[in-house]
């Protein structure tokens, strides 16, 4: 869709836009490009013959100059532009992979992101370890200190289920400061969040709940909760909940989840509880993270291909 957007945009910049202000050339900085590169299936040549007719100070020309890095080896990319990398670098390690923080923007659509836009260079420069830019600083919070990603990368964190350690994982990453770190890892969710996400490396509780104690599981595709939460989920999930009031909705479901029993007792002492502070039973904690940190503006998308396209059909 916005590449069909661009394509007009751009045609109708170079076609309806023809002052006598100072023209655009290819390369950001005025020297020479290079002719054996191209920008999308047209040659740099091509772009570099064409773009005079577009005015300096248009946005069209700023994007094409953009590409003219990119692509075309000059040497600078226009001013107006933040690299997500360090020196501009652009071949990053993860072009597909969705930035959280940024609307789940890919990698490769944030690599270079208009200043204009209030706090867009700060986040983007933030995602620069996330993304895999070379020599990039690690990042201040990982889910699995001293280790690989989890292992278990497929489980779902109470209390919403709607995400999954790998997206736990990456949000973590974005957290600003130690103590936004530690919440994240060791207060606002009712879980160990480490230890059922499988990292290596890291203390493993003593199991303080239990869905079945002693009886048996049955019923274990049952759909117990939303969003497609089933008995099996609980009882593999349960021995690693730290909030006992979170324990006990739980064991709500134990008439139909079990047999061949009782409810089992709660094993939490409340005196060895510090992560029952209010704080720990928050009950929507993704969006703690998320809400400051999320991008309320849009990013201007690259427009490399109908730039190609449309310089292609200009005499
Ligand atoms: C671009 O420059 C021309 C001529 O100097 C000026 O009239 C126009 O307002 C400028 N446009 C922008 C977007 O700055
Ligand atoms: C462009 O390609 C030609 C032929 O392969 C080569 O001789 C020339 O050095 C190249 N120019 C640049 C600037 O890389
Ligand atoms: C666990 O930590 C130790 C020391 O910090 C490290 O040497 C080891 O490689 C780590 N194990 C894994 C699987 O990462
Ligand atoms: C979480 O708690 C564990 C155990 O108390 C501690 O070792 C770890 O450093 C904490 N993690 C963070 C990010 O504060
Ligand atoms: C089953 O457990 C879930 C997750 O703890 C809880 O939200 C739900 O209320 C429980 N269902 C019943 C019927 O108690």
């Amino acid at each position: 869709m916005w590449k069909l957007f661009c394509a007009v945009a751009v045609f109708v910049g170079v076609i309806a836009v023809r002052v006598n202000g100072q023209q655009c050339t290819l390369c950001a900085d005025g020297s020479a490009s290079n002719p054996n590169g191209t920008i999308g299936a047209a040659p740099c040549s091509d772009i570099e013959a064409v773009i005079g007719s577009t005015p300096a100070n248009s946005t069209q020309c700023r994007d094409v100059q953009l590409q003219g890095f990119l692509n075309c080896g000059c040497p600078t990319f226009p001013g107006s532009f933040c690299p997500m990398c360090a020196d501009g670098f652009f071949s990053i390690a993860q072009p597909n992979k969705q930035i959280p923080i940024l609307n789940d923007m890919t990698c490769e659509d944030a690599l270079f992101a208009e200043i204009a836009v209030e706090n867009a260079c700060s986040d983007i420069e933030r995602t620069a370890h996330f993304c895999g830019c070379p020599g990039a600083p690690e990042p201040i919070c990982t889910l699995c200190a001293n280790g690989p990603a989890p292992s278990k990368p497929t489980r779902r964190l109470p209390p919403s289920f709607t995400l999954t350690c790998a997206d736990y994982s990456d949000l973590v990453e974005f957290s600003l400061d130690e103590s936004e770190c530690a919440d994240a890892i060791n207060g606002t969710l009712p879980i160990h969040t480490s230890t059922y996400c499988g990292c290596v490396n890291v203390s493993t509780p003593v199991p303080t709940c239990s869905l079945c104690g002693d009886a048996a599981l049955i019923n274990a595709d049952m759909n117990v909760a939303e969003p497609d939460v089933t008995c099996q989920e609980l009882f593999e999930m349960a021995p690693f909940l730290k909030d006992q009031l979170y324990c006990s909705a739980l064991q709500a479901n134990f008439t139909i989840c079990c047999e061949g029993g009782a409810v089992p007792a709660p094993t939490m002492s409340p005196t060895t509880a510090p992560d029952r502070s209010p704080q720990a039973q928050t009950e929507s904690p993704s969006t703690d993270l998320t809400s400051g940190a999320r991008w309320h503006a849009s990013i201007w998308l690259l427009c490399a291909l109908s730039v190609a396209m449309v310089a292609s059909q200009t005499p």
